[in-house]
């Protein structure tokens, strides 16, 4: 089994040291890791934010574990050698359509949450965020009409397929939850009162509820959906959503957790390997520039990033719950970075989790 791993820029370097330690400690049989460059790090060395060896060595991998880009010193750059780039260009390059965002509260950080602890304490949810359609991808342009005002536009879409596979990988998460005897829940996000693409959307995955008969599945507009998810978010278990609805809740269902150095993610496509499905793992927050050299940055999202690719990537379910279990005693027993209140740095959250495992 090969993975590679991309550190990027910002704090990226430093929380990927303590993902790769406990990497290490787990001791997998036959693991080979590549590290890349990613970023304004690699535009510096080869002039380019996604170096073509970068890529092919993601193409040879098993699963990908990713930083941050980011570098203020970039700034100037034109936007198709900026370090986000990196990321962009690899989501789209790899086929990753599928954006996993799991958000759940974690023992003894209720109070840390914006919202009251007892509604804090429920949540446990997946957000499956589309991630390569939608709005973010249709033509746009800003152009005058005839009578002299400017306009701008976005086209919107999403065709049967795009809908169907995201729906096949929502449906199969919300089984893999369920648990205790309570079916898997899916509730499907849309404006299908206002929208076409969201009417085809509930169309499509209504369709595809007929091969998932052991989910109970729901269907909500995105307004309420952003209201219920800050009333009552413990009524939510799996969440399926176009790409712009995906990424103001996610964002906003990360908020109350608690903090953004909490929050892994896992970009998935169509690709199987020998032990799973092929994807790129990354903390869902960005390379802290502000915060970044001073090893002050929580590595927990990136932990729990590596984590994601054990169970989704390698097959390695019970040393992934073994990673989130250390993860979780750590935050219980009181051990927490700058972003929770605490005084541990980077390193000490690091060696914590270590010596939890
Ligand atoms: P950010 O997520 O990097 O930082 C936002 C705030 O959260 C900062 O105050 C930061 O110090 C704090 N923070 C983030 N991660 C933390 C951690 N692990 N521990 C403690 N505190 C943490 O977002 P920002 O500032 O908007 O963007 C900085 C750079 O990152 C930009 O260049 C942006 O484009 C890039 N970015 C990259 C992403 C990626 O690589 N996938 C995602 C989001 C932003
Ligand atoms: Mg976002």
């Amino acid at each position: 089994m090969k993975i590679a791993l991309f550190a990027g820029d910002g704090i990226g370097p430093e929380i990927m040291a303590e993902a790769r330690a406990v990497l290490a400690a787990l001791d997998l049989p036959g693991l080979v890791v590549f590290e890349g460059d990613v970023g304004g790090a690699a535009y510096r060395r080869h002039g380019h934010p996604l170096p073509q060896e970068t890529l092919a060595m993601a193409r040879a991998a098993d699963g990908v574990l990713f930083g941050a880009v980011g570098d203020p010193a970039c700034d100037g750059l034109e936007r198709h050698l900026r370090p986000e780039q990196a990321i962009l260009g690899l989501r789209s390059a790899l086929g990753l359509f599928a954006n996993l965002r799991p958000a759940r509260m974690f023992k003894g950080l209720e109070s840390l949450s914006a919202l009251r602890p007892e509604i804090a304490g429920e949540i446990d949810l997946l957000i499956v965020r589309e991630l390569n359609g939608d709005v973010y991808f249709g033509e746009k342009a800003q152009r005058t009409l005839d009578d002299g005002r400017r306009q701008g536009f976005d086209f919107m879409s999403y065709a049967e397929d795009e809908v169907r596979r995201i729906a096949h990988v929502a449906f199969r998460a919300a089984q893999g939850r369920a648990r205790g005897g309570r079916s898997g829940r899916l509730c499907s996000v849309d404006k299908a009162n206002v929208l076409e693409t969201s009417q085809l959307w509930r169309d499509v995955v209504i369709e595809t509820h007929a091969d998932y008969p052991d989910v109970t599945l729901s269907h909500m507009y995105v307004d309420n959906a952003a209201m219920q998810l800050v009333r009552d978010p413990g009524q939510f278990d799996v969440v399926v959503t176009g790409n712009l609805f995906g990424d103001i809740l996610s964002d906003q269902a990360s908020m109350c957790v608690g903090s953004i150095g909490l929050l892994a993610s896992a970009a998935l496509g169509e690709r199987q390997t020998a032990f799973g499905t092929f994807g790129l793992y990354e903390p869902i927050h960005g390379s802290a520039p502000d915060i970044a050299g001073q090893g002050s940055a929580n590595p927990m999202a990136m932990i729990l990033s590596l984590a994601m690719m054990l169970r989704h990537s390698l097959g390695r379910e019970e040393d992934a719950a073994r990673v989130e279990r250390a993860v979780s005693q750590t935050l219980a027993d009181g051990v927490r970075g700058d972003d929770l209140g605490g005084t541990a740095g980077t390193r000490e959250i690091g060696d914590a989790v270590l010596a939890r495992l």
